[in-house]
């Protein structure tokens, strides 16, 4: 694979330094003392301990097995710690899975615009691939049929992500039954990034994860998103098959073999304050998508987007002027970080219309009055153009 530089890393050198971030796709972060206040509080005084006093050893290969029972836990029985390899960082888990399981005689199905990672990983690990384009006019759900229409003798693997960065949509229970159906009769593997799952704005929307849901299926998490622990650095997978399992870990050899024990413990610190941290994330969230509605009803002249019904994502269609590329640049010039549709698509005129905001953090209140400043500083004149 030739040298190519990270999309996301092009909207890093515009944005550098701004105060007021919509870029982000992450909850608000945790720190390290909220993560002790949580244990003591819930009587776990054990965990605390371990953190401050563990071994700087090796961890077992595919993660240790107290963190591997906390994350079975988040999926109904089907699902145990032998059924989770730890990583160090979800898009390790993509990488290291897409490397155990294609090879250049393979055929594999991603879908664009998208996180990057997910795009790229087959690609990385030699597989041939067929992109599918998404699109708003159908809500950016994946259509069944196109998936049909391009598989191949060789298809070995559909990369899925739901709910889906940049948009934060969700696919319906049909459409995920659907691809299951399509995915079990042509012997495919689905990979399904999950790491946005858990923050559906109304829990009836939360599909199964596909561990869980098809034999063949990989859900793809990570600390970063409904924690807000992107520093914990472990994401994960859960999968059924235990033969591609014991590749994956044999794949890890070559490269992170083992997750930091301090982070390991973290995270598990984490998951045993699901329950409230979740909980406070989804507060703010439904609280700064309620401002987004409001500038979005009030700007409709300018911007329009498929509401998102999950995650801490919106991507949002500008229709003045300007390309979000464009548009970007000046807001980078006030202070203001969004991404533009570059950052999610290999070829930058794809839906050069829409940016992607985030919405997670507290402090996006502040960087959404700042947009709206410069929106009222700006329309007259997109008005006129
Ligand atoms: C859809 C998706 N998958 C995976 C990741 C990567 O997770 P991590 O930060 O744990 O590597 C991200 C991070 O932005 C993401 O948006």
């Amino acid at each position: 694979m030739a040298y190519n530089e990270p999309w996301s890393k092009r909207h890093k050198k515009v944005t550098a330094g701004t105060p007021f971030s919509l870029s982000n796709s992450f909850t608000e972060p945790l720190d390290s003392v909220e993560l002790i206040e949580y244990s003591l509080a819930r009587g776990d005084r054990e965990i605390v301990d371990a953190y401050q006093k563990h071994s700087l050893g090796y961890t077992p290969n595919g993660g240790s097995l107290d963190l591997r029972q906390e994350i079975a836990n988040l999926y109904g029985d089907i699902i145990s710690a032998e059924n989770i390899v730890i990583f160090a960082g979800g898009q390790v888990a993509l990488q290291t899975a897409a490397i155990a399981l294609l090879d250049d005689s393979s055929h594999s199905i991603v879908f664009t615009p998208g996180y990057q990672s997910v795009q790229v990983a087959p690609v990385h690990a030699g597989s041939m691939v067929s992109k599918i384009r998404l699109s708003p006019e159908s809500r950016w759900q994946i259509n069944p049929a196109d998936v049909e229409a391009v598989i191949r003798e060789n298809t070995k693997y559909i990369v899925i992500n739901e709910p889906y960065n940049p948009a934060g949509t969700l696919m319906s229970h049909e459409t995920q039954r659907q691809l299951v159906e399509i995915a079990r009769k042509n012997d495919i593997h689905i990979m399904s990034d999950e790491a946005y799952r858990l923050l559906e704005h109304a829990p009836k929307d939360r599909l199964p994860a596909m561990a869980e849901f098809y034999e063949k299926g990989i859900s793809a998490c990570a600390m970063s998103k409904p924690w807000g622990g992107c520093g914990i650095t472990i994401g994960w997978l859960a999968l059924q098959d235990p033969d591609l399992k014991q590749k994956i870990i044999d794949t890890q050899y070559f490269g992170t073999a083992c997750p930091s024990r301090a982070s390991e413990i973290q995270a598990i610190m984490a998951l045993r304050a699901s329950d409230m941290i979740l909980e406070r994330n989804l507060k703010i969230i439904r609280h700064n998508l309620g401002l987004l509605d409001d500038f979005m009803d009030k700007y409709s002249d300018f911007f329009d987007w498929v509401r998102p019904n999950a995650g801490a994502v919106a991507y949002v269609r500008f229709k003045g002027p300007l390309s979000s590329e464009e548009l970007g640049a000046q807001l980078a010039d006030a202070g203001i970080s969004i991404k533009p549709a570059y950052v999610f698509s290999q070829d930058s005129n794809d839906y050069s219309d829409y940016f992607r905001v985030g919405f997670g953090e507290k402090i996006m209140p502040k960087a959404l009055k700042a947009l709206e400043g410069f929106v009222e500083a700006h329309k007259q004149e997109w008005q006129e153009t």
